[in-house]
């Protein structure tokens, strides 16, 4: 054989390398290209899983003023809740559902404040939903044991704390739990409901936090 040729079976078999090189990119790109799409369909998936509203800022100036601060809820659907910040403290805007405002008449019983006789709102809101409008629930979400933030807990089945659950508000720190209209049931250590905060319709799609309506005590 002359100089420089290669025999015909080591040319076959540098070219079943090569081939075999080639299917290693490329599956090595599919897996790439497969893991890529899991991780952005993951992501999706997570976006998808958390309510679009998960909180609303006012402007820093009105933050630091303690000013009153406007909120849309329009994008608020039934069973969602919108976290908003107000003077340094969570304001919650909770849409309850007819289900949800149905059930708030049935466990008076378990309350200790069923009537809201305590100063823990504003007059336009003592009344059994605790509100101006009866599916928009707006409360401060500061427990009123040491000052911890409860979680919301809306479904209205048993749960681990409470075997007759309608949904509400469970404060971890020491089991404080509150109905869906931020009253405290009896046997928390939280002595008294979650207090409802000054607001008004400016009109159907927007509150304002921290004035009452025209008017009002
Ligand atoms: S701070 Fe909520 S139960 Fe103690």
């Amino acid at each position: 054989m002359e100089p420089g040729m290669i025999p015909i079976p080591a040319m076959f078999n540098r070219i079943a390398e090569s081939r075999m090189a080639n299917q290693g990119v490329n599956s090595g790109r599919r897996r790439f290209l497969t893991a890529s799409t899991a991780v952005v369909g993951g992501v999706g998936a997570i976006f998808a899983a958390v309510p679009f509203i998960k909180s609303w800022n006012p402007s820093a100036r009105a933050q630091v003023a303690g000013a009153p601060v406007e909120v849309d809820i329009s994008k608020v659907e039934p069973g969602q809740r919108l976290t908003v910040k107000w003077r340094g403290k969570p304001v919650w805007l909770v849409h309850r559902t007819e289900e949800q405002l149905a059930a708030l008449g049935k466990h008076d019983a378990r309350l200790k404040d069923a009537a809201s006789e305590q100063d823990q709102q504003p007059a336009y809101a003592r009344n059994p939903q605790r509100s101006v409008k009866p599916e928009m629930l707006v409360l401060v979400g500061i427990c009123t044991h040491l000052g911890c933030v409860p979680r919301y807990v809306p479904e209205l089945e048993p749960q681990p704390f409470d075997s007759e659950w309608q949904g509400g508000f469970f404060c971890p720190c020491h089991n404080s739990r509150f109905d869906l209209a931020g009253r405290v049931f009896d046997g928390s250590p939280a002595p008294i409901n979650l207090e409802v905060p000054a607001y008004r319709y400016v009109d159907d799609r927007n509150i304002v936090i921290g004035v009452g309506p025209e008017g009002a005590a």
